[in-house]
């Protein structure tokens, strides 16, 4: 059988789950790929850190070099978080030749352009399932799925640590400062779990999907966006004593002159779908011309959801699937976007 060698840069919470399915289940990637996919390096910070997954000698290094300088690496899994190194590193694996996967949103919410016109230029590609909604396949949806649709509405919680800090305040009375602890010891929250509670992680994802349903090219911190950071216990019991929940929504609605975009605490009537999504899950509702309302609903942060998506992506990549996603960022960059519509 064929073989696809990988490198993982970065083996943190997501990436010692992509290594444990590589690892533990190369079958399942060779059933779907037709090949074997070949973990032959896991790049870290530091070397004497305990990691979670038995790796074979010799494949861990501290070295970036080691992966750039190894023409028979052909895709990396970047799977470091914040924007710097990330963006540097991506540009070079991308100048040594390799196509990348990566689940980190806020460097392709940031430097996505630059980043996705240097891998065209080169012919490489990204694919970046796991950058939003975790193990939901919302990114392959959008792009593929419902492509023969004009989207209308998108609205969803995209945050699975907001999504989980509410529900144990909600149900179980738990204080925010423990639950936000909990989020970060359970690998939910982002290393600045900040950007988690002010709605900026949602604002991001909606960024990113924003450009796939809608052809808009939306810098994410234009988003009007609150968080969930300012809430009350009591807002919660009096919400719930209303019949709703609150809920962090992110929401893009296509209206007659633009694109409404908002990231904020919402009241949602409990018993809808969107209410009953609780702890970490995740749920998008899209609504298209042709295919009506469709509701995904998952896991949206977690190491094992998370790596599903990455390790789908380094399959799809090693048989040449993600130029799909790549083709319609590319119409989209060509073609005429809705205005989006400014704060009011
Ligand atoms: P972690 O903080 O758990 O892991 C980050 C890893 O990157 C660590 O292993 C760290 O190495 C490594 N790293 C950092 N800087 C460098 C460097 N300069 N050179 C080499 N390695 C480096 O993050 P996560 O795994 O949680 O997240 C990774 C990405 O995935 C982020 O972009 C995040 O937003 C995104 N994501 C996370 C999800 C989740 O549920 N956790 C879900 C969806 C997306 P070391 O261990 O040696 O310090
Ligand atoms: N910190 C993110 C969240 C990880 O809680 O949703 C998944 O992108």
């Amino acid at each position: 059988m064929e073989k696809t060698n990988v490198a993982i840069v970065g083996l943190g919470t997501v990436g010692t789950g992509v290594a444990r399915l590589l690892l533990d289940h190369g079958d399942r990637t060779a059933r779907h790929a037709g090949r074997t996919l070949w973990l032959k390096k896991a790049v870290v910070r530091d070397l004497s850190k305990p990691r979670d997954v038995d790796l074979p000698s010799g494949i861990v290094t501290d070295s970036i070099d080691d992966v750039i300088n190894d023409p028979d690496i052909q895709v990396v899994a970047q799977l470091i978080g914040g924007l710097e190194p990330a963006r540097t590193i991506m540009l070079r694996l991308l100048e040594s030749g390799k196509d990348i996967v990566t689940a980190n949103k806020a460097l392709l919410a940031e430097h996505g352009p630059e980043l996705f016109t240097r891998a065209r230029e080169l012919g490489r590609s990204i694919a970046f399932e796991a950058a939003v909604a975790g193990g939901i396949p919302i990114i392959a949806n959008l792009s593929q799925c419902l492509s023969a649709n004009q989207i209308c509405k998108l609205e969803g919680i995209l945050n699975g640590t907001s999504n989980f800090i509410v529900t144990q305040m909600d149900e179980k009375g738990a204080s925010y400062e423990d639950v936000v602890r909990r989020a970060q010891q359970l690998g939910y929250a982002e290393a600045d779990p900040t950007m988690d509670v002010d709605g900026t992680d949602a604002a991001q994802k909606l960024s990113i999907l924003a450009h796939l349903a809608f052809g808009a090219t939306v810098n994410w911190a234009d988003i009007p966006r609150v968080g969930i950071d300012g809430l009350d216990p009591d807002d919660l019991r009096f919400s719930r004593q209303l019949g709703y929940r609150i809920k962090l929504l992110a929401l893009a609605n296509l209206a007659d002159d633009g694109l409404e975009l908002s990231v904020g605490p919402t009241l949602v009537r409990i018993g809808t779908p969107l209410a009953e999504v609780r702890d970490a899950y995740n749920a998008i509702r899209v609504i298209g011309d042709a295919v009506g309302p469709v509701f995904y609903h998952g896991l949206g942060a977690g190491q094992m959801p998370t790596a599903s998506a990455v390790a789908a992506d380094l399959i799809d990549t090693a048989v040449g699937r993600t130029k799909l996603t790549f083709q319609t960022l590319e119409y989209f960059s060509t073609d005429q976007p809705p205005r989006v519509k400014q704060r009011e």
